[in-house]
Order: structure tokens, then sequence, then C-alpha cells
């Protein structure tokens, strides 16, 4: 399909416009003064999100022509073209499907008409392979026999299993532990191997490629070691979550749980690599989830581009990034239980559109992914709002709350609650009757998500809803945010690197990656260098004299 920069559009220009007209000086105290009805007219729900934009730098004027920028760039049309299988990851020919995969099946005849023939016949692996991985999970949770279970993997083979279990404990089986290891550093794995007993463990291989240094590292490690404790039976202690079977029986496994090319890895969770998740929640839990995450993809689908919310968060995300010049988001989960919630969004967002190139390989004249980052509230307000509120650099927030608490004890979740809306209103008011040291500029924007209790359903929709933003900004952007370039240098660099650690070779290599690599390979630790660089500044200035 045809798509458009979005820096080729009439909007775009106009939005430029508008920005310097309207846009630079508006003050949100002012927006609020002059419509008494700003909270309900930028505010929208979605399925399981309730969504409160009122507190963005968006008027009237400057949000229509956002739409027009998304109509104008055909983001429905690659919408719909990544629903019915058209390979938009054009870099590596894929399809890109993993709205498939929380597609219920009842809906095939549905999916049928919409899709391509080889879409539909997808959709009846996807319900065979999601059937088998349940009742696998539904095995292991009857099975008084293992007590830990080690998720090995890394990325999306890790991030999105691992904030989901940790966001979802409330609804976990007790009695049974979850372990994630993802670092090649051995101090993970040893972690957790000193608190399991290979009777009593099953490992998880994640890896959609089964290629990884990191987990193909620590997968042999974890082998090795239960083999050294005695441990035979490989079939019952070890399954492989991969697409690549023909790896995963060549390291001697044979349970393996499959997914398909057109998953990328940071949109996996939803697949096999949601085993985790699966074992912790059961079967009608994760069937739930995905539930939650359809709802969603149905909203993005149908819902016009204006009622649309990820579209109205990408649209948001773009005319700050675009326009107002902000460099990064700061992700506040108001839930203890979502404070992986911002280091999953890193890579959603920052791996799928980190690109300096548009689809058709060419520089682009525009920024793309800001940088995302946030711990959970209130821990970020002891931590680095003072930044947020009195920094230099204006931070769009995005708030994530939950209405609802899941414990018991009395007092805590009204605190937690107004602390967030208080400081989303302390942002954008400031406290301007002081100067100096003690002065807010406030007019600082921020979003809030609210979410009545978190589910498995609704945390399917949360994460379905920002997905679908992520898409939404790399369609106007005009990039490919299915594919990862970016990562295969180092990777490639570091087999190098490792080899020369071994042998000392230094030949060809730059002086900083030479002169690490002698104090690495040192037989005992070298002195602190003196900064000779200032000596040799010191004689010259002498010299000057
Ligand atoms: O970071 C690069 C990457 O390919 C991610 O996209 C992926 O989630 C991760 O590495 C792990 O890949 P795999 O699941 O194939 O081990």
């Amino acid at each position: 399909m045809t798509r458009t920069r979005c820096d080729r559009t009439p909007a775009w220009a106009a939005l430029q416009t508008e920005f310097l007209a309207r846009g630079r000086a508006m003050d949100l105290r002012n927006a609020f003064a002059v419509d008494a009805n700003r909270f309900e007219r930028f505010s929208l729900s979605a399925p399981h999100v309730f969504a409160d934009l009122s507190k963005n730098l968006i008027e009237d004027r400057s949000q229509a022509l956002l739409l027009d920028l998304a109509r104008q760039c055909g983001v429905a049309a690659h919408r719909d073209a990544m629903f019915t299988g058209q390979a938009i990851n054009a870099t590596e020919q894929r399809q890109v499907l993993h709205t498939l995969l929380r597609n219920p099946a009842p809906a095939l005849a549905t999916y049928a008409v919409i899709a391509p023939e080889n879409v539909a016949s997808e959709l009846v692996r996807v319900h065979a392979t999601l059937d088998a991985m349940l009742a696998y999970a539904e095995a292991v949770r009857a099975d008084p026999g293992i007590t830990d279970v080690v998720n090995i993997g890394i990325g999306g083979s890790d991030l999105g299993p691992q904030m989901a279990v940790l966001a979802l404990g409330a609804f976990a089986a007790q009695g049974r532990r979850l372990h994630f290891v993802s670092n090649v550093d051995g101090h993970e794995l040893d972690a957790v191997l000193k608190q399991v007993r290979p009777e009593q463990t099953l490992f998880l291989i994640a890896s959609k490629t089964f290629t990884t240094i990191e987990t193909m590292t620590n997968a042999a490690s974890a082998k090795a070691w239960f083999e050294a404790q005695g441990g035979t039976d490989i079939a019952r202690h070890f399954a492989a979550l991969t697409t690549n079977v023909a790896a995963a029986r060549a390291f001697g496994i044979a349970t393996t749980f499959g997914f398909w090319d057109w998953v990328g890895g940071r949109y996996s969770l939803w697949s096999a690599i949601g085993l985790p998740l699966a074992i912790a929640i059961g079967a009608s839990g994760f069937r739930d989830f995905l539930d939650g995450a359809h709802a969603m993809d149905q909203h993005f689908r149908e819902a016009q581009l204006e009622h649309n919310l990820p579209v109205r968060l990408a649209l948001i995300d773009i005319w700050y990034r675009n326009f107002y010049g902000f460099g990064s988001r700061s992700i506040a989960p108001y839930h203890s239980a979502l404070r992986r919630l911002p280091a999953y969004l890193q890579q959603l967002e920052m791996e799928s559109n980190g690109k300096r190139v548009d689809i058709e390989g060419q520089a682009l004249p525009y920024a793309t992914s800001p940088v995302l980052w946030g711990e959970p509230g209130t821990n970020g307000q002891h931590a680095y709002f003072q930044m947020l509120h009195q920094g230099t650099d204006v931070v769009p927030v995005e708030f994530v709350a939950v209405k609802r608490a899941g414990h018991e004890l009395s007092g805590h979740q009204p605190l937690l609650l107004a602390n967030a809306v208080a400081q989303a209103q302390a942002l954008m008011l400031g406290k301007t009757d002081a100067g100096g040291h003690k002065h807010f500029t406030g007019n600082r924007p921020s979003t809030f998500l609210l979410l009545d209790e978190l589910t498995p359903a609704s945390l399917g929709a949360l994460i379905a809803l920002q997905e679908h933003r992520v898409f939404v900004s790399g369609s106007m952007w005009c990039i490919n945010s299915f594919d990862q370039w970016g990562v295969e240098l180092g990777k490639v660099l570091a087999r190098d690197i490792e080899a020369r650690l071994a042998s000392g070779d230094e030949a060809g290599l730059d002086g900083s990656t030479a002169g690490l690599l002698r104090r690495l390979r040192a037989p005992r630790d070298l002195p602190v260098v003196t900064d000779h660089a200032h000596d040799d500044t010191v004689s010259t200035i002498k010299a000057m004299k």
C-alpha cells in the first residue's frame, strides 16, 4: 500500500501555522477558565479505559488539524491493511498479525469475510496452539511437584510476561513462584538457581528466534545446572516458546509451543510467550486477558478517528514531538503492580518507532520516537517529579491509575489516588504567586488514564491501546514500526570483542576499545590512570608562557 509522509500533507503545514499562531502560547489554565465543559469535551472512553485528555495542550482547532493529518496520512487504510494481513512490515516482508492472537475463534467466519483465506486459516492454527498452551498451563498448575517456573528470555520474551505476571499477581495461584531471567549477566541466573530445586522447577526457554545469545547462554547454563544436579527428565522440566521449533529440538527440548513470524517480539505477549502468565492466572484468566485486548482492537478498528482513543493519544504524541519539540514522555503508573509497565512500554514504543528513515529508507527531516521513562507513583514524586514541576524541560506525563484497590488496607487507596490527581493538577496549575525557587510555571501537560480495576481484561485492553497508539504515530511518521535493524550492530561487535577479550588482539580497534580491553585483560587491577590529557594541557600552557 502507498503511504503518505506526515510532512508532505496540507495538514502538516496548517499545524505548523497553528502552533505558531496559538499552540505555542496556549495556557491550560486559561483554556479551563473559558470552557467549563473542557473536561467533558476532551475526555473519552474506550473498553476498560477512561482517558482524561483535557490537561493536554490541544484546542478544537489543533485537534481538528491533527485529525486531518491522520486522514491525510491514510492511517485508517494502513490500520485495515494490518488487520487484514498485508505485509506491512516491508523490510522483513512480513505480515503484522499479533491482533489475530486475541481474536476469538467463533469470529472465524467474520474474519474470513474481511481477511484473505490465509489469515482465516491462520486463525485456526492460532487457536489450536492457544488451546494446547493453556492445557499445558493448567497441567502445570495442577502439578504439585512443580513449585518454581523460570522464564529465560529477553526483550519481548521477558518484558511482557514479567510485566503482566506482576500486574496480575492478585489473580495468580498461590504457592508457585515465577522467576524471570533475562540478562546474560550470570548473577541473575545464579541468584535464581540458588532458590530452586531441579526436581521442582520448570524452565521455559522463551525466544522467538531461539538464537539470542543471552537466552541461549542462560538456557545452556540452566540445562547444565539441572543435569549436574542429577536431573534427567528434560521433557518434564524444560519447554520452549519459539517460532524456531527445529532449534529447540536440537537443544534437546521436546515440549514446544510455537508462534509465527507475523508476531513481532515486542508484540508477542499474546502468543506462547505469554505461557508464564497463563501458568500464573490460569486458562480462564488468560482468555480474559485476550478478550480485553480484542475489545480494544474492535474499538481501534471501528471507532471514528475523533472518538478513537489510540488515534487521539497518537495525535497528541505527534503534536508534542514534532511541534512542541518535547523529547520524552514520563509514564506514571499509580499502582505498584504496574511498576514494570514503563519498562515494557519502552521496548514497545522505542524499539518500534526509534527510527530515523522512512519506509523508503530516506532520512527523515523530523523527530520520531520520544524517550519513554518512569517509575510508579507515588515513588516518582520523591525522585524526579522535582524536574517535572520546575525543570527547564517540559515533559508530558501519562498517569495510569486504578480506581479500586486489590487489597483491604484502609486509607491507602484514597491517598494514592489523591496524589495522582494532585500531581496532574499541580503540573497544570503551577504556583505563580511565588518567585524564584518557589515558582512553579505550571502549564505542564498530562494525560490521565483511569481503569476501574486491574484485571486480566483491563490489562489486556490497556496494552492493546498502547500497541495501537504506537502503530498510529509510526504510521504518520511513515516509518516501519515492526522491524528492529538497530539492534544488530551491537550483537555483531560483541561477538568480535568477546573473541578479542580472550586473544588480546587489538588490531584495527579504536583507542578507547583497545584501552578498555587492555584494562579488562590485565592480570591485576591497574592503578587509576591520571588524566594525561590534563598533564599535557598543563605542560602546553607552561610552554606558552
Ligand atoms: O532487541 C532485539 C530483539 O530481537 C527484540 O525485538 C526481541 O524481543 C528480543 O531481541 C528477543 O528476541 P528473541 O525472542 O528472538 O530471543
